[in-house]
């Protein structure tokens, strides 16, 4: 079975930051976003996966190549302007065939995989699986209302939702929804819709069977989603992805799961406490403490600094200030001569500086 990976749309926006490149490469535990889902459709056993990519392409072509990295061939499919996500598929119809296929939201992350969309689809033969789970605020989702395993109503941001079941970025399709997308009017956004295309699948009697997923999920839209998916990709990574490379000098201590990478420098008097995992080139001084639930990229400095629950992306630089639940960009710069009270929550995109 083929599969569709989404990472075109409003590229670079994070809202509402603005990093260069595109969103879909911004680091949760010190990986692009998008290698979750490609390592999960190959992990499933899928080879063939289509990529769509919006107007903004940075860094994926350059680190995905044609997959092989990954198990995979990857062809490219340009969508140009974000339409919507069942303009994507429009726009993937030749790369797709009339097979059955996967369709992966590129900026969301599934613990469990996505082999059990591949088993409901053997087991049931439907005309599509999506999947669903509850959540606390289904306004902010497509919503399915079901009553046993029939669908009875499917709406996308509900005022007042019907249920607190929200549709998850991974759903399996067969030919079925061509035909519907061909038909398929804009929204009021302007957009064609997966979930209007969904909904008229079950309209026109076709079967769409939903699958209830376990463990957790996460939408990477907001900082926020970005910190939760860090801190739970964080506690669920497998015990030999922590590595210590580098050098940690006697008087540090590292504790719980921790990586540290190639080159970096771990100095007499700072602490490093797991799960955090810190990128190549790094240097952790001046009785620094760094952790848990934190992941610093390549070529971080940080001194007489206080981080956790916080991800610190390539080339920043971090002295004399406590930082808790940051996002901070590339090669961002905060610097404080005198000690700060308390910790700062601070949410900040590429290059930014800071002088305190
Ligand atoms: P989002 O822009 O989050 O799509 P959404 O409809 O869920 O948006 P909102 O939160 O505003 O309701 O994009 C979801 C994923 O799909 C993301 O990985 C980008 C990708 N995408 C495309 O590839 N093409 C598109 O036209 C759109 C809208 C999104």
């Amino acid at each position: 079975m083929k599969a569709l990976v989404l990472a075109g749309g409003h590229g670079t926006r994070l809202r509402p930051l603005t990093f260069t490149g595109n969103k879909h490469m911004l680091p949760i535990a010190n990986q692009p976003i998008l290698h979750y889902a490609l390592k999960s459709l190959a992990a499933a056993g899928i080879r063939d996966v289509g990529i769509i990519l919006g107007p903004i392409q940075e860094g994926i072509g350059e680190t995905i190549g044609d997959g092989s990295a990954f198990g995979l061939r990857v062809e490219y499919i340009r969508q140009g302007e974000p339409k919507g996500l069942a303009h994507a598929v429009l726009c993937a119809r030749e790369f797709l065939g009339n097979e059955p296929f996967l369709m992966h939201l590129g900026d969301n992350l599934l613990q469990s995989g996505v082999q059990q969309f591949l088993h409901r689809f053997e087991s049931r033969r439907p005309d599509a699986v999506v999947g669903a789970t509850p959540v606390a605020h289904p306004e902010h989702y497509g919503v399915v209302e079901l009553d046993g395993e029939r669908i009875l109503s499917i709406e996308e941001k509900p005022l007042l939702p019907k249920s607190h079941l929200a549709l998850i970025g991974v759903y399996l399709f067969t030919d079925a929804i061509h035909d519907v997308i061909e038909h398929l009017a804009p929204s009021r956004r302007g957009e064609l819709e997966i979930t209007e295309a969904i909904w008229q699948l079950c309209r026109r009697g076709k079967e769409v069977s939903v699958l209830e997923v376990r463990g957790w999920w996460k939408d990477t839209g907001h900082p926020d989603d970005l910190l939760e998916a860090n801190e739970l990709v964080l506690g669920s990574l497998p015990t030999e992805e922590f590595r210590l490379q580098g050098s940690i000098e006697p008087g540090a201590i590292v504790e719980g799961h921790v990586a540290v990478g190639p080159g970096s420098v771990i100095e007499r008097g700072a602490r490093i406490l797991g799960p955090t995992v810190l990128g190549a080139g790094v240097r952790v001084s001046g009785d620094s403490v760094v952790g848990p639930n934190t992941a610093i990229g390549n070529r971080v400095s940080l001194h007489r600094a206080r981080v956790r629950r916080s991800i610190i992306m390539d080339g920043a630089r971090i002295e004399g200030v406590a930082l808790a639940n940051s996002l901070i960009g590339r090669n961002v710069e905060i610097r404080s001569a005198r000690p700060q009270a308390g910790e700062a929550i601070v949410t900040l995109g590429d290059s930014a500086r800071i002088s305190l």
